[in-house]
């Protein structure tokens, strides 16, 4: 079977990796004139959940077991039981803060994606969407202690390919 997916629009974002992988990058997301009707009401919303494809990870991930964040002193585990982009689809879920809604652009803090990053989908978030306890392995607990720290693991080293996002770009205009 396969899917057939279009992007409604894109990121834009001169934030650095390190303010990506924090949480406090303000980005812009350009919906699609053809989707824009979609955004209507949105405003009402302080937080949404953005989905995007990672599209600079290489095309077919076959990594299906990974050390959590590319750490090496953690054990692989499945990649299913991680936030890794290396997935065999690779999609992000990110949930982001609406400072602002200009025509078809919205400003959002907290969104983790590079500048040029397809975005597929946008929910409303809402407080039933968070469980209360949740239960997370040893190494989660580990990197959330660590989370000042910084990491750069080599697997997430992707430079910007300028092309391959104007091409999105003028495809989603
Ligand atoms: C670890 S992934 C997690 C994404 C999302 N928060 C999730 O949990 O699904 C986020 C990292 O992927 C990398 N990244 C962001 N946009 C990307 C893209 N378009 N292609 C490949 N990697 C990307 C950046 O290093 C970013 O910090």
């Amino acid at each position: 079977m396969s899917l057939r997916i279009r992007p409604i629009g894109y990121v834009t974002t001169d934030a650095s990796h390190e303010e990506l992988r924090r949480g406090e990058a303000v980005s812009k997301i350009v919906i699609a004139p053809r989707f824009s009707r979609g955004l209507q009401g949105v405003e009402d919303f302080s937080h949404f959940y953005v989905l995007f494809w990672l599209h600079q990870m290489p095309e077919k991930s076959q990594a299906f077991k990974v050390h959590p964040r590319g750490r090496q002193d953690i054990k692989k585990v499945g990649v299913f039981a991680t936030r890794s982009p290396h997935r065999p689809n690779p999609i992000g879920l990110t949930l982001v803060k609406l400072l602002r809604k200009r025509g078809r652009i919205l400003t959002v803090k907290g969104l983790d994606a590079y500048d040029g990053t397809p975005v597929l989908d946008l929910k409303p978030h809402d407080k039933r969407d968070s469980a209360p306890r949740p239960r997370v392995p040893a190494w989660w607990k580990k990197l959330e202690r660590e989370g000042k720290r910084a990491w750069r693991p080599a697997g997430l080293r992707c430079d910007f390919q300028t092309h391959r996002s104007e091409t999105l770009r003028s495809r989603t205009r």
